[in-house]
């Protein structure tokens, strides 16, 4: 983890939130390469999960909603964690994480009883700080969905089975966040509410868990570092009826990327009964009605983005050297092609180096660079996964020729200035 923490530091993929001040714990900011990397990773869950799909609306909700939300979602009731204080060094803890330990582990200090701690953000709307203007911040993103079913079934008319998908931030007061990005008290989801006939949720839930575990391989993660998780009867959320994990094998040991539960019709029941507004499928071949059932497949943007930095990253030895590189698959790679000039006190190779970036950058995400001599620019790119390195030489004056370097290969080829951009498009599969 440390080596992938400070490559996210030195080449601007992630920091620290407000470092200037000693920085806020637990909370991170995303770089330049870091907010390529997540808006690629989340354009391919939109791709996958909307576009190349005909049953599922995207959608985008308020981060803010009504507190009735979350006294009928069961969070206000349901969505907390036991804590235990320290009397003496004031630290909190899980009661799970303590293990029935009765002092506190890092001062031997005694422990307050254990506490039950709702985890969502609570805040006031309007000026006034009372409790009748109380608001949360979201937990979860699934709400603003199920909330505009009837909306969705008045503008889109679907038919069952169809499905809602959103990505969005949600806020959880975490007791123990940590691990880098992966427990974070801020942190973007990938959520799919899955709405079908009670009798084919089975069928839906098992067919979305293999669907989601696919998408994981697609983004080029190795089959070995992904397993799936059946969660025991009594670590169910209070919603959820089956849920099953997709885990990654970070280096602090397998952990959840995305859960996938049927949530049965749990949602659209108590929203209709504590908004009297029947959230219900009026099935007009049949003539009945009834509430849909919900697979959820509910997905950490961050979580993703940091199996895939862990996933690509390797180490080779190349002579005398090791170099660092990103095998990012296409999809993802912040940069696809950097361009340089071989020599940078050569004012005709820097000035058409820079025109073949700037005509590249149209249809390709492309990176220009002459700050410092070939090696170092390689390894730079390489540290940020970079497709393609192209360099201007002498050369290039006479025979419009450029060298173009593969980064997994480092094998080079020369390529004509004209043929170079549709080079590209056809290499990264790009109409
Ligand atoms: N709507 C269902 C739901 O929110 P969840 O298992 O609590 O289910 C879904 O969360 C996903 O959101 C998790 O699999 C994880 O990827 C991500 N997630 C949850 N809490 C997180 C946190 N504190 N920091 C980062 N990601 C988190």
């Amino acid at each position: 983890m440390e080596k992938i923490v400070s490559l996210c530091k030195r080449r601007g993929f992630i920091f620290q939130s407000s470092e200037i001040y000693g920085g806020l714990s637990n909370t991170w900011d995303y770089g330049p390469h870091g907010v390529e990397l997540k808006n690629n990773l989340k354009r391919a869950w939109w791709k996958a999960c909307v576009y190349e799909r005909n049953d599922i609306f995207g959608m985008d909700a308020a981060i803010l909603m009504h507190p009735k939300v979350w006294e009928s979602s069961g969070h206000v009731e349901n969505f907390f964690d036991l804590k235990s204080d320290c009397k003496g060094c004031k630290k909190r803890f899980k009661t799970e994480d303590l293990k029935n330990k009765t002092k506190c582990p890092e001062c031997s200090g005694d422990l307050t009883e254990s506490r039950p701690f709702n985890l969502m953000y609570k805040t006031h709307q309007g000026p006034v700080e009372d409790a009748s203007n109380i608001i949360y911040l979201r937990p979860e993103t699934a709400q603003g969905m199920f909330v505009n079913f009837q909306n969705i079934l008045d503008s889109k008319h679907p038919k069952l089975p169809f499905g809602l998908a959103q990505i969005g931030k949600s806020f959880r007061n975490e007791i123990t966040p940590g691990n880098f990005t992966f427990r974070t008290r801020e942190f973007e989801q990938m959520e799919i509410e899955y709405f079908c006939r009670p009798l084919d949720a089975e069928k839906f839930y098992e067919t979305w868990v293999t669907d989601r575990f696919n998408w994981y391989l697609n983004l080029g993660i190795k089959k070995e570092n992904l397993r799936l998780r059946v969660h025991a009867k009594d670590e169910l959320a209070h919603y959820a009826l089956a849920c099953t994990d997709i885990e990654y094998n970070f280096p602090f040991g397998w952990s959840e990327l995305e859960g996938i539960a049927n949530r049965a019709d749990f949602d659209l029941r108590q929203h209709s009964k504590i908004s009297g507004k029947e959230l219900i499928y009026f099935d007009d071949q049949k003539k009945e009605k009834f509430y849909p059932f919900v697979i959820e497949p509910s997905g950490g943007v961050d979580r993703a983005v940091l199996a895939v930095l862990i996933d690509a990253y390797h180490e080779e030895k190349v002579k005398e050297d090791t170099r660092i590189v990103l095998k990012l698959n296409k999809e993802l790679a912040p940069t696809k092609v950097a361009v340089f000039p071989l020599l940078r006190n050569r004012a005709e190779i820097v000035e058409l180096a820079k025109k073949i970036a700037q005509d590249l950058k149209k249809s390709i995400t492309t990176a220009y660079d002459d700050t410092g001599a070939i090696g170092k620019l390689y390894r730079r790119q390489d540290e940020v996964g970079t497709l393609y390195c192209v360099t201007i030489d002498v050369q290039t004056l006479e025979d419009k020729q450029v060298t173009v370097r593969d980064r997994d290969t480092m094998l080079q080829e020369r390529i004509g200035i004209d043929k170079l951009k549709e080079y590209f498009l056809n290499k990264l599969n790009i109409q």
